[in-house]
């Protein structure tokens, strides 16, 4: 009940600037999304050359939406894409940026320094109401936040790629995190049309605790000569209901992304068997074979 009545303030001054700070896979991603669902969005990467490549791969995104849902309109499709579009702007300049943002939302490379001083710079060009969050994989949020006087005001936004198709949302609370921002994050996710699970800042939250451990088991059992990695993703799949196996997915999300959560749990928490570095992971990444980005990994994309 107490969440109820704070649900409903913080529906009077909802979330409706948002900065999405990274252009990259997930940054566009979650830009499309808020612009979809109305939001006023500006997207922040290094250069304007970035930012074009981020735009065209919305656009890119967007038209298929519209294949599907206009196959019958395609005026109407040309209209929606638009104004999808216009509510999308650009800037390099971070500070600049969330001069007028309800919320930041930050989606920028995996590394704790890099984005502790993104976060302490933002703290002071944002106004005060400005609510912050990282998208992180595998970092503690709280370790973010310590970079800002805004901890209170400071929570986790953790998507899913491809985040136009993905349905779920993790809002990430830590110690601090008010509930009238807690309350706001999730309410800013229903309103992205997400469904949203509260998470704890544990190590991988809710999926990637679990994904991340299934996936490099499944490489255990490949090293051990149990089965053939192509048998296990087909055993997954058939057997299981997952619409990818273990390594088909590991490609999708970068085989170094994967060895860059596993090897920042093993080494703040090595007791834990589970984050165990794999072998064969290791050997894929040393040959540069990434996954689809790199057009190699378990498969072959070229
Ligand atoms: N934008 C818009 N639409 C998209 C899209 C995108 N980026 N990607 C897929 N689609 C839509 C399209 O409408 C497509 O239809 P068309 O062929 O007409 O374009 C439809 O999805 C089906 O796509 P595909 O035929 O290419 O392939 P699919 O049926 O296998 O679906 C998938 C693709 C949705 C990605 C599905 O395979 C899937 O759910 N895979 C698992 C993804 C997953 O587990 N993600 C989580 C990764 S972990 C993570 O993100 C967390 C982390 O921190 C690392
Ligand atoms: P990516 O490499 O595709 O994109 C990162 C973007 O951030 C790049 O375009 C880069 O130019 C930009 N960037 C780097 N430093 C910047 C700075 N200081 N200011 C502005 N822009 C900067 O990476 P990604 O896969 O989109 O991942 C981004 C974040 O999302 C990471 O924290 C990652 O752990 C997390 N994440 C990734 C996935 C996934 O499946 N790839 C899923 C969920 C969460």
């Amino acid at each position: 009940t107490v969440r109820s009545f704070a649900t409903t303030s913080s529906r009077q001054n909802a979330i409706k600037t948002v900065t999405v700070i990274g252009g990259g896979l997930m940054g566009s991603g979650i830009a499309q999304v808020a612009a979809t669902t109305g939001h006023q969005v500006v997207m922040v990467d290094q250069t304007d050359d970035i930012l074009g490549k981020s735009k065209a791969s919305i656009q890119k995104s967007l038209q298929r939406v519209v294949k599907k849902k206009f196959a019958e309109d395609p005026k109407g499709g040309e209209q929606f894409v638009s104004d999808i579009l216009g509510r999308i702007t650009t800037q390099t300049d971070s500070n600049a940026a969330v001069a007028n943002s309800d919320l930041v939302i930050e989606a920028i490379v995996e590394n704790i320094d890099v984005k502790k001083k993104l976060f302490s710079s933002l703290d002071k060009a944002a106004p005060q109401h400005t609510i912050f969050t990282s998208n992180t994989s595998s970092l503690p949020i709280g370790d973010i936040a310590v970079s800002t006087q805004r901890q209170d005001r400071f929570g986790g936004l953790h998507f899913f790629n491809p985040v136009p198709m993905m349905k779920l949302l993790e809002v990430v609370r830590i110690p601090a995190t008010s509930d009238e921002t807690f309350n706001k994050l999730s309410d800013f996710g229903k309103a992205m049309k997400k469904t949203t699970v509260d998470c704890k800042d544990t190590p991988g939250f809710i999926v990637n605790r679990l994904l991340v451990p299934y996936t490099i088991e499944a490489m255990r059992m490949v090293e051990r000569g149990d089965a053939s990695f192509k048998d296990v993703d087909t055993a997954m799949k058939l057997g299981a209901g997952y619409p990818m196996g273990p390594f088909e997915l590991s490609d999708y999300v970068g085989l170094d992304t994967m060895k860059f959560i596993l090897d920042g749990w093993a080494e703040k928490y090595p007791e834990n068997p589970l984050f165990q570095p794999s072998a064969l992971l290791n050997k894929y990444v040393a040959e540069g074979k990434l996954g689809a980005k790199s057009g190699e990994g378990f498969y072959n994309y070229k």
